[in-house]
């Protein structure tokens, strides 16, 4: 917990396949196969969903992923050169360049709202905290460079997960990369 930093700077290696599973699993994977999860979610209706972008991951073709935590298995969506959307869609695209993956968290406000009403919305924002800190501190235990983003054109993101952002929208996203032990 002590040595998470917010990296921006990759060498642009690939990362293990097992390092992207990992970090799938303490995002929003289900220990035990069943309802529970690694992160607390209001009334226990979990309205987040996860993708990832993969450009440079061992054993996975680059693309745009969608993670079942059901299945704990990455479904692809498509084959398109993803990284480059990301790129023009965040504030700091020089750190996408050399960047191995980016996870995209979003929201399904409606799981949450038949509960909760417009307090879904709060409590979206409270769990996508819960799993950012998860996605970070797992990457710093497994060596990683992560950058929390929140900074991106919010439509141009949704675009590329081809969500409409209002029943389903993005929420904030991590850039993952092989640490660069010059650039830090
Ligand atoms: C909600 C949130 C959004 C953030 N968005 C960005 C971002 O868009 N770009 C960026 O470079 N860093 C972003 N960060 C990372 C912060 O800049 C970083 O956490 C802060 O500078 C403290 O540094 P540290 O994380 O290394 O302790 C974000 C952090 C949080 C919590």
């Amino acid at each position: 917990m002590t040595s998470r930093r917010s990296g921006r700077s990759y060498s642009g290696e690939e990362i293990d396949l097992q390092c992207v599973a990992d970090l799938a699993f303490y995002a929003l994977g289900t220990p035990d196969k069943g309802q529970r999860r690694c992160v607390p979610s209001g009334g226990g209706l979990y309205p987040l969903e996860l993708y990832v972008v993969v450009a440079r991951v061992e054993q996975l073709p680059a693309g745009l992923y969608h993670y079942d935590p059901r299945s704990h298995a990455l479904c692809e969506l498509g084959r398109a050169d993803c990284l480059a959307s990301v790129k023009k869609a965040v504030f700091i695209p020089e750190a996408v360049d050399n960047a191995a993956a980016v996870f995209v968290l979003t929201a399904v406000f409606g799981r949450s709202k038949i509960k909760y009403g417009e307090r879904a919305y709060r409590f979206s924002l409270l769990e996508a905290g819960h799993v950012m800190q998860n996605i970070c501190l797992a990457a710093t235990a497994l060596r990683l460079g992560v950058c929390p983003v929140g900074g991106f054109v919010d439509d141009e993101m949704n675009d590329l997960l081809d969500v409409d952002g209002v029943e389903e929208a993005v929420l904030y996203a991590a850039l993952i990369g092989s640490l660069d032990t010059i650039g830090g």
